[in-house]
């Protein structure tokens, strides 16, 4: 049986977004884990003035990542860095400091664009960030060339050797969130 609910963040605000595909696809692939998907894409801008008066989107966010044994998150890279929705939904979650909600939670990153270096140095950022935060975050790296070819028409994914990698990318996953249960 699937025990860990894994909280699924999509790094874009994009209704087209090739993340959130990969994302979907990835977690068709993971034996161990269960996943639902905490949205980001509706939280206002970061203020902390509104720290007293928290906004309906922002409890619900903090809410699920609460509920979340631990988080896996998939990126774009923006400018070779993390895209400013996902750091807004960090920051977030990172106030107040007594509560912040990434402290102590297994974390694995993937992303995907359709550049040759897919991701790899927005997703060094999100590390740094999330180290600074507490997160523990899975050892590994996860960049995907993103070819359209690559989901088929289910939503799966079409090419077995990125099937294979993102498999064994989750179950070093799921090893580590079994660790820290
Ligand atoms: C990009 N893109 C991009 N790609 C990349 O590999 N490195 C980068 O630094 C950037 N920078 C960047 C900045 C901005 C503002 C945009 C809008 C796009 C291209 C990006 O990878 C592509 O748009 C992906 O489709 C984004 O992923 P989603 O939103 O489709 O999941």
């Amino acid at each position: 049986m699937k025990q860990h609910r894994i909280g699924m963040i999509v790094g874009s605000n994009s209704r087209e977004s090739i993340n959130r595909k990969m994302a979907e696809a990835a977690i068709k692939e993971s034996a161990d884990l269960s996943f639902f998907e905490i949205r980001i894409d509706e939280l206002p801008m970061f203020n902390r003035d509104l720290l007293t008066a928290v906004p309906d989107q922002v409890t619900r966010f903090v809410g699920e990542c609460q509920q979340a044994m631990g988080f896996f998150i998939v990126m774009p890279e923006h400018n070779r860095s993390l895209p400013a929705v996902l750091k807004n939904a960090i920051d977030w979650g990172s106030k107040p400091k007594e509560s912040n909600v990434w402290r102590g939670k297994p974390t694995a990153i993937a992303g995907a664009s359709p550049g040759a270096i897919g991701t790899a140095v927005g997703q060094q950022h999100l590390r740094q960030i999330l180290g600074i935060l507490g997160a523990v975050v899975l050892g590994g790296e996860a960049y995907v060339s993103y070819k359209p070819e690559l989901i088929a028409a289910d939503g799966s994914f079409a090419v077995e050797s990125t099937r294979q990698f993102l498999r064994d990318y989750l179950s070093d996953f799921s090893r580590l969130v079994s660790r820290l249960a």
